[in-house]
């Protein structure tokens, strides 16, 4: 069952709302990290630059990151530890619980085992 917070709200209360003793389910279910359906649904912005492949294409790659790791770097963006301009503006508007659902949707991505780093062969 897809928890997709916002896209979903509409829908799901429709079709919660007989059932009503369910609602607490997705609060349990993301508790011990961050909400993956909502990381997945806020990543449509990150991959325009990011690639979900995992390949390098002058910006770097964010899959398959573990989710501390990924945490840790977004909170250099937004406290400005790091600058970047662009990442500062973006982690800027995410709030801690959407951060660690980024982290828990791109770190369960895993990167291509891209076969184009291999390619150097000359054929
Ligand atoms: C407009 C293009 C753009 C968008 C949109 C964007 N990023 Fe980035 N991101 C970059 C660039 C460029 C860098 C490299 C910045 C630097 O050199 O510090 C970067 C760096 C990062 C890094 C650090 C990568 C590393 O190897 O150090 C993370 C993590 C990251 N972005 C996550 C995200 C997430 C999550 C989103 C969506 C919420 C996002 N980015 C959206 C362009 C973008």
């Amino acid at each position: 069952m897809v928890q997709g917070w916002r896209w979903h709200l509409a829908c799901v209360a429709a079709v919660i709302a007989p059932i009503a003793g369910l609602t607490a389910v997705p609060a349990t279910l993301s508790h011990a990290s961050g909400d993956r359906a909502l990381g997945q649904y806020l990543s449509s912005e990150c991959v325009t630059c990011h690639q979900l492949s995992g390949r390098f294409d002058g910006i770097p790659p964010i899959v398959g990151w573990p989710e501390d790791s990924f945490v840790e770097i977004m909170n250099e963006y937004k406290s400005k530890k790091r600058s970047h301009a662009v990442m500062q503006t973006i982690v800027g508007r995410l709030s801690p619980e959407e951060i660690a659902a980024l982290a828990a949707y791109f770190g369960s991505v895993a990167p291509a085992t891209a076969p184009a780093k291999h390619e150097g062969g000359k054929s």
